[in-house]
């Protein structure tokens, strides 16, 4: 099994629902955690969650307030990360949106953000993470859906920006071979916390 104790571990969309859970279990395991979201108060509770579930020698983790549609915030969450850590091991891409509807009422406004949220900010975050995690031979865990090897109905952008998310996946990890860093896709059916009160897929 793969031994998370010590390794630094970037995540984002840490504030709500998978990204949230995923760095309480990671926490529970040893990780370094640096955890981003934009909602100061749930990102906090996250903060709090992964401190006690913590063991008692580990290092608090970061707390990195920041929206992945600014560049700008999207560059610091590496900075900041690896000015505190020094090195990278796993990034974690959970930040996502859903826009429902079909060709006919989806607008540009919402293919933009869930285009922006989900599919753009994760390759920038990617392609900056890359040559910390080739360094280091770190992972990088995208957090897909089965949106994204299945059409529904009603979530015309979604489907898309997630079959996005797959093929980013499947062509770094081709591309990261030589690199010596690999990739995982993970893919979601439905589950029931966070963001499931609102979505419906
Ligand atoms: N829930 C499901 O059934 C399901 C199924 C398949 C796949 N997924 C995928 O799993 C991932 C997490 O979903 P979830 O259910 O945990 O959703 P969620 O509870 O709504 O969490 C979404 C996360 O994304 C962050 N986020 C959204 N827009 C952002 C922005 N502009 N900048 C920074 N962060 C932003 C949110 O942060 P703030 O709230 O702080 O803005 C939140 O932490 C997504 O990629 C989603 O597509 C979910």
């Amino acid at each position: 099994m793969y031994e998370l104790n010590g390794k630094v571990t970037l995540i984002t969309g840490a504030s709500s629902g998978i990204g949230a859970a995923i760095a309480t279990l990671f926490a529970r395991l040893g990780a370094k955690l640096a955890i981003s979201g934009r909602n100061e108060a749930n990102l906090q509770r996250t903060w709090d969650e992964c401190v006690r579930a913590a063991p008692a020698e580990a290092d608090q983790p970061l707390l990195l307030i920041a929206d992945m549609c600014s560049e700008a915030d999207v560059a610091r969450l590496v900075d900041t990360t690896i000015q505190r850590f020094g090195h990278l091991d796993i990034l974690v891409n959970s930040a996502g949106v859903i826009e429902f509807g079909t060709i006919e009422t989806t607008s540009l406004e919402q293919y933009d953000r869930v285009m922006n949220v989900t599919v753009r900010s994760a390759y920038q975050l990617t392609m900056l993470c890359v040559p910390h995690l080739i360094a280091t031979r770190g992972n990088i865990v995208n957090v897909s859906s089965v949106t994204g090897t299945r059409s529904f109905p009603g979530v015309l952008a979604y489907c898309m920006a997630k079959a996005a998310v797959d093929q980013m996946t499947s062509c770094t990890a081709l591309d990261g071979i030589q690199g010596g860093s690999s990739e995982q896709r993970q893919s979601r059916g439905d589950c029931h916390q966070g963001s499931q009160t609102r979505w419906a897929v």
